[in-house]
């Protein structure tokens, strides 16, 4: 009948659903605060839609083929798969040290992943999009990418990529990808999905590359072994690993397997990349998904770069900074918040501890910190723990404001605008402090028990709800919180930030313990 039809709409309904992913790292690199970055910038938003209560498959991993993987591997003397199966464990460890909630860690050396790719690649082929000639040009190992001359420098009598990376002169038989063809429909698109590609100077640079003309891509290679055979021929092609890697974001939803199948997701889809595989993701990727009769991703967001003290971190200068010591040392929500909240997203930015340790000593332990102490303190000393008043019996001006977060910061991130979200929270925090320092509870608690009974429950219901509005910020600081005001863990998700939930009059806290120490220099 009509009516289950529409049920069942709403069930599949792709708006309750969304599909995040991280780059796959490459694995012969040491997981780094670059790879941290994005990792963590994922994790924001992936954990306030799961608080939403969406479907949220949030999926990070590694990029395990290619040259550079072969080349790591023979100087580490071990074969290419015993290679990676250790150092894979890296980056699987990272986001446990970073307390990421990826539902799923993606290894391009899976079965899942092999044949999907295989899957794409036949698809091409029937559908008239592969070809095969010869390549000859440039190619940067580094970058495991093909570049014309004129994206390249010259320095003493040598090219190199625009970052200084080597180039080698390739000529070898190659199957090529019909890119050129895709020109129009990929200005189109752009054209008709203006958010696409984020933040808008990035949409711009894209678009501008896609005018200046594109050639048909290179997608297989002879000169090396490590990656996936090209179905069904003994020649010896093996896969480019570019296309190989961007296939794992179809493989995770098990796109092709029907009885499995997460496909659903795909149209809410979004990649978050660093500015370095824009290229890839906003080009190469949507044309090779139109050309299997696949929709482009939903949005493609690249952010910034790191520096480490105003340097570019490199492996030849080894100033790579590893993220598991900055946590060891500052704290894990402490880094977290760092980064979130020291850049604007999309823009570069630069690591240096002793930013972090003002930002951690001024907004985490001075404001926050502060707020909750001493908040507890009072509460501990002069109401024996417990939520004075229900919040009907107080001034609700305050309180209101913080209920009203919730809309503009689902906003900010969607748009990934973190570092505004964080500076509302924060106009919040810093209000609640102000409040008190009116307020004075340490004088009027000897004279209007009433009066000073009111300002406190304001206080703590605030901060509940600030409580649960930094769970996907600093989920571990938000859970110290959130335990010390006794609220159920199923009561945390933000269908509870609202009135109907406040704290009840005489419920008891916890004893209250440091959220954050003060970090000396
Ligand atoms: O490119 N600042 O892997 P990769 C900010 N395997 N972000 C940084 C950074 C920095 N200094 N350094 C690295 C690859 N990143 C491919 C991806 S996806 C289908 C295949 C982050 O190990 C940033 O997200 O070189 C960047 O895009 C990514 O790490 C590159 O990781
Ligand atoms: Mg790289």
């Amino acid at each position: 009948c009509q009516f289950s039809f529409i049920i069942l709409d709403l069930l599949n309904n792709p708006m309750n659903k969304k599909f995040i992913t991280t780059p796959i790292y490459y694995v012969n690199d040491s997981p780094h605060i670059g790879h941290a970055y994005t990792s963590v910038v994922c994790d924001v938003y992936a954990r306030f839609f799961m608080l939403k209560n969406l479907e949220v498959i949030f999926l990070s991993g590694t990029d395990e083929h290619g040259q550079k993987v072969e080349n790591a591997a023979k100087e580490n003397g071990i074969e290419p798969i015993d290679f990676v199966n250790s150092v894979s464990q890296n980056f699987i460890e990272l986001t446990h040290h970073l307390n990421i909630s990826n539902t799923d860690f993606i290894r391009t050396t899976e079965e899942r992943h092999k044949k999907t790719v295989e899957i794409i690649w036949q698809k091409l082929l029937d559908n008239n999009e592969i070809y095969l000639d010869n390549y000859e040009g440039w190619y940067s190992i580094k970058d495991e990418s093909f570049y014309q001359e004129k994206e390249l420098q010259k320095q003493k009598g040598e090219f190199l990529t625009k970052d200084g990376s080597k180039v080698e002169w390739l000529k070898e038989e190659s199957y090529f990808f019909k890119l050129s063809k895709w020109e129009k429909k990929l200005l189109s698109f752009y054209n008709e999905n203006t958010d696409f590609i984020q933040p808008k100077s990035r949409r711009n640079e894209v678009i501008s590359f896609v005018k200046s003309g594109l050639k048909d891509l290179s997608i297989s290679r002879t000169s090396f072994k490590w990656g996936i055979p090209v179905p069904n021929q003994s020649s010896g092609h093996i896969i480019y690993v570019w296309i190989d890697a961007l296939t794992n974001y179809l493989s995770a939803l098990n796109y092709y397997d029907n009885e499995n199948s997460k496909k659903d997701f795909w149209n809410e889809s979004v990649h978050v990349i660093g500015k370095d595989i824009l290229k890839f993701h906003a080009v190469y990727w949507p044309a090779l998904l139109m050309a299997v009769g696949l929709n482009p991703p939903k949005k493609i967001f690249a952010h910034g770069w790191w520096t480490n003290e105003g340097k570019k971190i490199s492996k030849s200068l080894n100033n790579s900074i590893d993220p598991k010591k900055i946590i060891d040392e500052y704290g894990l929500d402490q880094f977290r918040f760092f980064i979130l909240r020291e850049i604007t997203l999309g823009q570069d930015g630069d690591f240096s501890e002793k930013s972090l340790l003002n930002r951690s000593n001024s907004d985490l332990s001075n404001s926050l910190g502060n707020l909750f102490q001493r908040t507890l303190k009072f509460l501990e000393k002069h109401f024996e723990s417990k939520m004075p008043l229900n919040i009907d019996k107080v001034d609700l001006t305050i309180l209101n404001n913080g209920y009203y977060l919730l809309n503009p910061i689902e906003q900010n991130i969607e748009n990934f605008e973190y570092n505004k979200a964080l500076e509302i929270i924060w106009k919040y925090i810093a209000d609640l402090n102000q409040f008190i320092d009116e307020q004075k509870p340490w004088s009027t608690i000897k004279e209007d028990k009433k009066k000073t009974a009111e300002t406190l429950s304001v206080l703590m219901e605030s901060l509940r709800l600030v409580g649960i509005i930094l769970q996907p910020f600093i989920p571990g600081t938000a859970k110290r919180i959130l335990d010390t005001l006794n609220i159920k863990e199923n009561e945390r998700s933000f269908e509870f930030f609202n009135k109907d939930f406040s704290l009840k009059e005489g419920i008891s806290f916890k004893k209250v313990e440091q959220l954050f120490p003060k970090l000396d220099e």
